[in-house]
C-alpha cells in the first residue's frame, strides 16, 4: 500500500497521469482500467495534453469499470458518453479497444458475462479509480457481501443522491448500474485510487483503517501488493499519522 498526499489536486492529477504515460510508453499492449465521475476528469485533460504534445494511444486498450442500466450510450450522462466526451474523441484511441458495459442489453445476465470474457482477454495493467462517499468503488455499493464478477446492482440512496448532481434531478438518475466485481478489479498488477475533498475524508479514513469490510468495498484495496492512494490535502484530513506512516511504504516497485 502506498499514500501519496499532494497540496492540490492540480498536483496529484499530474503525478497520476505521468503513471499512466509511464505505462503506456514502456508496454506494447498496455490495458488501463477507467473510471468515470468528477475525480478523474482533470486526469483525462492532462492525457489529452499529452497526446497533444505527441503521446499516443493507439496501442492501448480501456476498460471502464460500470454503466448505468437503461440509458443508452448517447445519452449526456451516460458513461459511455463521458468517456468519449473527456478522453476517447479527444485522443487517437481506436475505439474497437475501449470497453464500457452495454446499459441497454437485452439480456443484462449475457452482457456480464461478455465483460468478464474481455476482462479475461485483456489483463488490467492499471486500475484508476474513484472512490465513493460511502466507500464504494466501480458501483460495488456496501452491503452485507460482495460480487467478485461484473454483475447488476441496485445503487443506494446515498450514491444515487451524490450522483443527482449529473443529472437534471434525483428522479432522473438511474438506480441500477452494472459493474466490474470486487475480485476484477483486485485483479488489476496496479491501482490507483485518486480521492479529492473533504467529503471523501471519511471513506478514505475507513478505507485505509486496517480493518476490511464489505461495508466499505473500497477497504478490500488493502489486501492487494500495488495499490496507491492519491489523495489531496482535504481528502487526507482524517488519517491519523500511523495510519499515513504505515500506508506510505516506497519500497514496491510497479510492474512495468
Ligand atoms: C460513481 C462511479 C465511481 C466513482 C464515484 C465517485 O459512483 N461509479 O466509479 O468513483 O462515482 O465519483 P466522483 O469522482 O464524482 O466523486
Amino acid at each position: 500500500m502506498k499514500l501519496r498526499r499532494f497540496a492540490t489536486q492540480e498536483l496529484a492529477t499530474v503525478y497520476v497521469a505521468a503513471m499512466v504515460e509511464s505505462l503506456i510508453t514502456r508496454e506494447s499492449h498496455p490495458v488501463l482500467g477507467l473510471a468515470t465521475g468528477a475525480t478523474p476528469v482533470r486526469l483525462y485533460d492532462r492525457l489529452v495534453e499529452f497526446h497533444q504534445q505527441g503521446l499516443s494511444f493507439a496501442h492501448v486498450t480501456t476498460i471502464n469499470l460500470d454503466e448505468y442500466v437503461g440509458l443508452p450510450a448517447t445519452h449526456p450522462q451516460s458513461y459511455r458518453r463521458f468517456m468519449h466526451e473527456h478522453l476517447f474523441d479527444r485522443i487517437d484511441i481506436p475505439l474497437a479497444q475501449t470497453y464500457v458495459p452495454d446499459g441497454m442489453a437485452i439480456n443484462i445476465d449475457d452482457e456480464c458475462e461478455r465483460y468478464d470474457a474481455v476482462l479475461d482477454t485483456y489483463p488490467i495493467d492499471l486500475q484508476i479509480l474513484g472512490i465513493g462517499r460511502n466507500g464504494h468503488i466501480g458501483f460495488n455499493e456496501p452491503d452485507i457481501s460482495l460480487k467478485t464478477r461484473t454483475h447488476v446492482i441496485d445503487l443506494t440512496e446515498d450514491t444515487i443522491k451524490a450522483n443527482a448532481r449529473f443529472f437534471p434531478d434525483v428522479n432522473r438518475v438511474p438506480t441500477r448500474a452494472i459493474t466490474m466485481g470486487i475480485q476484477s478489479i483486485l485483479q488489476a498488477k496496479a491501482i490507483i485510487l485518486m480521492a479529492f475533498g473533504s467529503d471523501k475524508a471519511d471513506a478514505v479514513r475507513r478505507a485505509l483503517s486496517g480493518e476490511v469490510s464489505t461495508e466499505v468495498p473500497a477497504s478490500f484495496l488493502q489486501m492487494h501488493p500495488n495499490v496507491t492512494f492519491v489523495l489531496d490535502e482535504e481528502a487526507a484530513q482524517q488519517l491519523q499519522t500511523g495510519q499515513l506512516l504505515q500506508a506510505s511504504e516506497w519500497s514496491r516497485p510497479h510492474p512495468w
